[in-house]
């Protein structure tokens, strides 16, 4: 699980809040039970120390005060409920202490005696007395020369807070983990559109810009999201569209000059009484002539190329029989530096796609092969069937390329040493021209090299069906 989505950091913080949300309220259910409870229960004990002062201590007089031990007894069996009933009399004479209660949860003797100061206007105390084994809650009363005390222990409210702690904390987990299962599945699907608009995102490169993201109609945010992406594709699609036609037009434009300034150039060079220093400055005049009218056909090239003219012509052809014509074609150029071009082609290694186009990816690759393997150095091509694919292997023992040049090899107007390519006279479009045409046709090409140790470019193109 990916802890930084934002489905786990929401989930996350959901379930964080939630906790603490629920431990609060809990914290203060507890709190507010624990305290209705104690006064409920005090509550009850004062009214029974007034029942007491007020029936068994009124008649006092006539009865005697002996008799008070023998009525609270029948009365209010103190022991057998659980309580703790005193009467205290005048200068704190003691007449009547029940017994330790049946559960003993307090010895009665331990419950301190209430100070004369400490009752209210009514004459009412209401208090927790702690004792050793726990705690007691006192109704007092002070009556006529009376004080009628009557106490519980509080362990039977201690059960009860106890056992809603218990379902708290057993009720809370649970809550909490379904309060979180929601809300994962309902984030999942909330963002389930972003993962779908992410990946078509990732699927838009310059050649399908046509292409649109989903737009999920919920008119919430992502569909706001979508529409304002798709908005921005097709104002990119437009940029593009317009970066390519003026490059098609601008080559296309500058054809026809160039062919006039190469015919004029010439012309004047044959001229017999031009001087020597003229006729050499109208030679390297042509030369450039000729670099520039390369440099535009590459131009015309890679811009038809963007324009999907690559894969009009699908035919069946040999890519072993294309390949060593080609290879026979460019003798001369491999001769002039002597350079030994060997070709190891397995047979009939038929391919579809534009058979002239494959040819410009040989003679572009061919060409660099030789160009940038010194003098008297080594080209081998191979051809060769891989299970499905024809592979195509320029290798060469030149110069190499070095490691941080690798990734950059195939775009357009990279050369890895300018000054030494700009001699050799590339203008660094050939490879970019080989990968367009390579993505056009179906087959990938990527390259190997060490730096000194020569270079292999490889081209995969899948084998025509039916082979
Ligand atoms: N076989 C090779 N060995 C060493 N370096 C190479 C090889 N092939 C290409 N390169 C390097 O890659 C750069 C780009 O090659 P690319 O074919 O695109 O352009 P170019 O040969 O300079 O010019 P163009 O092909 O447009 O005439 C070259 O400038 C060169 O530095
Ligand atoms: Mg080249």
């Amino acid at each position: 699980m990916n802890t930084r989505s934002l489905s786990f950091r929401l989930v996350t913080w959901y379930a964080g809040v939630l906790t603490l949300v629920f431990v609060v309220l809990g914290s203060l259910t507890l709190i507010f039970l624990r305290h209705y409870l104690e006064s409920a229960v005090l509550d009850t004990q004062a009214r029974r120390a007034r029942q007491i002062a007020d029936t068994l201590l009124a008649s006092v007089d006539r009865t005697g005060e002996q008799a008070i031990t023998r009525q609270v007894e029948e009365l209010y069996s103190p022991q057998v409920n659980d309580r703790f009933i005193r009467i205290t009399g005048t200068r704190g004479r003691v007449l009547y202490i029940s017994g330790p209660p049946h559960d003993g949860t307090f010895v009665p003797a331990d419950v301190a005696r209430p100070e004369a100061a400490s009752f209210d206007r009514q004459g009412v105390f209401e208090r927790r007395e702690s004792v050793r084994s726990g705690s007691v809650l006192i109704g007092a009363v002070a009556s006529r020369n009376y004080i009628v005390e009557v106490g519980v222990s509080t362990q039977r409210t201690e059960e009860t807070l106890s056992q809603v702690l218990l379902l708290l904390a057993v009720g809370l987990p649970v809550g909490v983990l379904i309060a979180v299962s929601g809300g994962f599945v309902l984030v999942r699907r909330a963002l389930k559109p972003v993962n779908r608009i992410a990946q078509k995102a990732e699927d838009i490169s310059q050649h399908n810009l046509s292409e649109r993201l989903p737009v999920v109609q919920s008119g919430d945010e992502l569909e706001r999201l979508s529409i304002s992406l798709n908005n921005m594709i097709a104002r990119l699609e437009d940029a593009v569209q317009s970066s390519k036609r003026f490059v098609a037009d601008a080559s296309h434009e500058l054809r026809t000059p160039l062919t006039v300034l190469r015919g004029e150039l010439e012309s004047l060079a044959q001229d017999v009484q031009l001087k020597a220093h003229t006729r050499e400055s109208l030679g390297s005049l042509l030369e450039e002539v000729d670099r520039l009218a390369e440099v535009v056909e590459s131009l015309l090239a890679l811009s038809k190329l963007d324009a999907g003219e690559a894969s009009a012509e699908r035919v069946r052809f040999d890519l072993a029989e294309l390949v060593t014509t080609t290879a026979e074609q460019m003798s001369l150029l491999a001769e002039d530096k002597n350079i030994r071009v060997e070709c190891d082609a397995a047979r009939n290694v038929i391919v579809e796609g534009d058979r002239s186009r494959m040819k410009q990816v040989v003679v572009n690759l061919l060409d660099n092969a030789i160009k940038y393997t010194p003098n008297g150095g080594n080209v081998l091509l191979r051809i060769a069937r891989e299970s499905d694919n024809a592979i195509l292997e320029v290798a060469d023992n030149g110069v190499g390329i070095p490691a941080d040049a690798l990734p950059h090899m195939f775009k357009r107007f990279f050369r890895v040493d300018d000054s030494r390519s700009r001699e050799q006279g590339g203008a660094g479009l050939g490879l970019s021209i080989v990968k367009s045409i390579c993505a056009a046709q179906g087959a990938e090409v990527d390259v190997t090299s060490r730096p000194g140790g020569g270079s292999c470019f490889r081209v995969r193109q899948p084998l025509a069906r039916g082979v």
